[in-house]
């Protein structure tokens, strides 16, 4: 029996109503195979502005920092994209939340459920079997070096900055993880014309000695881009940097079907963070029609790497396929041509799951 503290950090827009169903999936899990898992919440985002003034409170730093596992949500609210002088932000909260916890390694797996095949804009022959494994490396980068104004702000730059370590350590994650599947590694870089990208190769070159059994290969991340659409099936694992994982994950998405789908783990030094890979959707804030799934995903997530319960995190995925089976979609992964599918909200989807979880 496991005893876990879980931290609930449903941030802005959306992530209120999918961390609610995913919260309800970690309940059933415990009740199915006996374990104890207890809760807590936390502010962070665009509501923690608004209650505290901040978008990361220590309070909520503190929480985390104590907990086995976090939820995540999303943040971000419109006000702030629309105004780019605002000097405290909804995403700050989630960029010191990576950095505090020492989030190094961002895992985003992209697999398509063989059901969703007509829900991409991708030819069926295309994606089946498509199964790729992103590794985003998340602390370091232009996300995080110096960033300014100069010339009375008629100038602006963003550092880009990266050390031998910190290459090194989400290197060795991603050659970890490729030795478990098909142990074939892409290393995204733009080492034809960024510094920080050639030290990123020469250190990722170094990793592979120590992994002879790994087939690796070095892409620049244009080609890469242009490659996941054209022939998605030739990736295995790929490990890139902060700002190119980030674009590369969204396009990847439709790998998946849509953004709706992709769960991802935030790890490193202390606490994990799950979340969708999705963002605050505040068009469709409120509506109940946001797709769970990739909360209850990433709910399986959390039980595999932070908990180490593997079998239920399979009876999670199974639980995702069998609703998908049956023909349950919300409206995002709904099939516009045949029209034989059963469109539900986000709680009629997360009861959906939880049904054949219970049974
Ligand atoms: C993500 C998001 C964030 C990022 C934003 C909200 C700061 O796009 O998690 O992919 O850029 O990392
Ligand atoms: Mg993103």
């Amino acid at each position: 029996m496991a005893n876990k503290k879980i931290l609930i950090v449903p941030g802005d827009g959306i992530g209120q109503e999918v961390t609610g169903v995913g919260k309800k999936v970690l309940d059933a899990i415990a009740a199915k195979f006996n374990h104890q898992f207890t809760y807590d919440t936390a502010l962070i985002g665009h509501v923690a502005i608004e209650a505290t003034g901040t978008p990361l409170p220590d309070e909520s730093l503190a929480k985390m920092k104590a907990s086995d596992a976090v939820l995540f949500g999303a943040v971000g609210h419109p006000a702030y994209d629309n105004d780019p002088t605002a000097k405290v932000r909804p995403e700050q909260g989630l960029l010191k939340m990576r950095k505090e916890l020492g989030l190094y390694a961002n895992i985003r797996p992209i697999k398509l459920f063989d059901e969703l095949l007509d829900a991409s804009s991708i030819k069926p022959d295309i994606l089946r079997g498509a199964d790729i494994l992103f590794f985003r490396e998340l602390t370091g980068d232009i996300y995080f070096g110096e960033k300014g104004r100069k010339n009375n702000g008629d100038t602006a730059y963003d550092v880009a900055e990266y050390s031998r370590y910190e290459i090194e350590r989400i290197a060795r994650k991603a050659f970890e993880a490729a030795r478990t599947r098909r142990k074939k590694l892409c290393s995204a870089d733009k080492a034809n014309v960024i510094e920080t990208s050639r030290l990123w190769r020469e250190v990722v070159q170094q990793v592979a000695l120590a992994y002879p059994d790994i087939s690796v290969e070095h892409q620049f991340v244009d080609a890469t881009a242009m490659l996941l659409i054209k022939d998605p099936k030739r990736f295995d694992v790929v490990v890139t940097a902060n700002l190119f994982g980030d674009i590369l994950t969204d396009e990847a998405s439709q790998i998946a079907g849509s953004m709706g789908m992709l769960a991802s783990a935030s790890v490193g030094d202390g606490t994990g963070v799950y979340e969708p890979i999705h963002g605050s959707a505040h068009d469709i804030t409120g509506k109940g029609i946001a797709n769970p799934l990739a909360s209850v995903l990433s709910v399986a997530l959390m039980l595999d790497i932070s908990f180490e319960l593997q079998i239920e995190a399979k009876t999670v995925i199974a639980a995702v396929d069998a609703v998908l089976k049956a023909g349950y979609r919300t409206r995002d992964i709904a099939n516009a041509t045949t029209q034989n599918d059963k469109i539900l909200g986000t709680q009629q989807m997360g009861d959906a799951v939880l049904q054949y979880l219970t049974t």
